[in-house]
């Protein structure tokens, strides 16, 4: 018979100020508070999530149960089995123009993981990295983590938030290790064409000690054509390490597998954490990750179809609602509004809405539809809503989002 044992609660003084500075992700808590509602019966439309709503395609389905019955049921090598990092490098020479070997890839548990590990390979406590703003949630915590300074550099609504060159080589220092951005951009949807990083890559190449770690995760989800990668521009080359995956463009979430692509000698470091840390990367998700690659783009393709789709749908429906100013993403699957002007205005319930938060928790309580505020991606007049959901359910919730926003007085 099991026994019941009652745990004293922990204390927060016995935890670490590595824990207790770090913030909990928005886009969790944004998700559980619309499960909470969900629970109690109320039709919630959750568009606070940054996953595809599509099942992972067939054959790669297939490849995971073959490799069951195949017996990968082993540790695998800590950088990725060998098949899979010549497959990530036949990718990289296919699609980005890049020649790499096995010896620069490092398959990692998601691109999240991939991430951690450049940053905690490159950063002293102290050093200085630049967060190209808006940026993705896990960026500075994970940089926090290293003990870094988050030097967070704002990109102008009016320039697509992007961040331009000038504004780069203004903010370096000599303390500056490295600089992060994602491209197609969570939560922006901007992408940087081929010049906009030729001329950061320009102030990359006069700054010795800068790294670029470009995360390329919504590669394949590009509504403007070519995809642009630093690692192109081969002066810098061996200082960019490149991150990317299989969660969005193989709607591949729950298996966690990402990569990076950089310098042997910072592969090799990546590797020794993760040896310490996780160890490789899970063999079945390794070997349906081999058959996504050997797949091409096709299913990617499809998908990248229908958010094309539903960012005009989203887009056209945004442009109906006053107060929102919608700038058109080029990629990725968010659209990001300002919502700046709807601060300071009296909800029906009395709640004078301060703030993008009050805004976002008013949405969700009037209008049942869930989405993240922007202060944890470093835009606090902003929210993000993800479009990776059917057509009708952005339908829907665009439309009842029109209708309690007019109610704010
Ligand atoms: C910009 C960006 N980078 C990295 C990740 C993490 O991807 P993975 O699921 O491979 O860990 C995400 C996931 O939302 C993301 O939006």
């Amino acid at each position: 018979m099991s026994q019941e044992v009652t745990l004293a609660p922990v204390s927060t003084s016995v935890l670490s100020d590595r824990i207790l500075t770090m913030q909990e992700s928005q886009t969790i808590a944004m998700a559980k508070k619309s499960r909470e509602l969900a629970a109690q019966g109320v039709d919630v439309i959750n568009l606070s999530f940054g996953e595809p709503d599509f099942q992972t395609p067939q054959y790669i389905k297939d490849a995971a149960k073959a490799a069951l019955d195949e017996g990968y049921t082993f540790y695998t090598p800590v950088p990725g089995y060998p098949e899979l990092r010549q497959a990530i490098c036949d990718k990289l020479k296919r699609d980005n123009n890049l020649d790499y070997k096995n010896e620069n890839i490092v398959v990692s548990t998601g691109a999240k993981q991939s991430l951690a590990n450049a940053v905690l390979s490159l950063v002293n406590p102290g050093d200085e990295v630049i967060v190209f703003a808006p940026y993705w949630v896990s960026y500075t915590e994970i940089v926090k983590l290293a003990e870094g300074v988050v030097v967070e550099l704002v990109g102008s609504i009016e320039n697509d938030f992007k961040v331009t060159a000038a504004e780069l080589e203004a903010a370096i220092t000599p303390r500056t290790k490295l600089i992060m951005y994602s491209s197609p951009c969570n939560p922006t949807g901007s992408v940087f064409s081929r010049d906009d990083l030729a001329a950061i890559a320009d102030v990359v190449a006069r700054h010795e000690q800068v790294h670029v770690l470009a995360d390329e995760i919504y590669e394949y989800i590009n509504f403007v054509g070519d995809h642009a990668s630093i690692a192109q521009f081969s002066d810098i080359k061996d200082r960019v390490i490149t991150v990317n995956g299989f969660s969005k463009g193989y709607a591949m979430t729950g298996w966690r597998v990402g990569y990076i692509a950089a310098h042997k000698d910072i592969a090799s470091a990546c590797e020794k954490i993760q040896s310490q840390i996780t160890s490789g990367t899970c063999s079945i998700a390794q070997r349906a990750a081999l058959a996504a690659l050997k797949g091409g783009r096709a299913s990617a393709d499809e998908m990248v179809e229908a958010y094309h789709r539903r960012r005009d749908l989203v887009l056209e429906m945004a442009k109906e609602i006053p107060g929102l100013r919608t700038p058109t993403p080029s990629g990725a699957f968010y659209v990001f509004p300002d919502v700046s002007s709807f601060f300071g205005k009296t909800a029906p319930d009395g709640q004078v809405i301060e703030n993008a938060y009050d805004l976002a928790l008013f949405i969700l309580r009037d209008a049942h539809v869930s989405c993240v505020d922007g202060r944890a991606f470093g835009a606090p007049n902003c929210i993000r809503f993800s479009t990776a959901a059917a057509d009708e359910k952005l339908r829907d919730a665009f439309t009842r989002i029109k209708k309690s926003l007019a109610t704010l007085v």
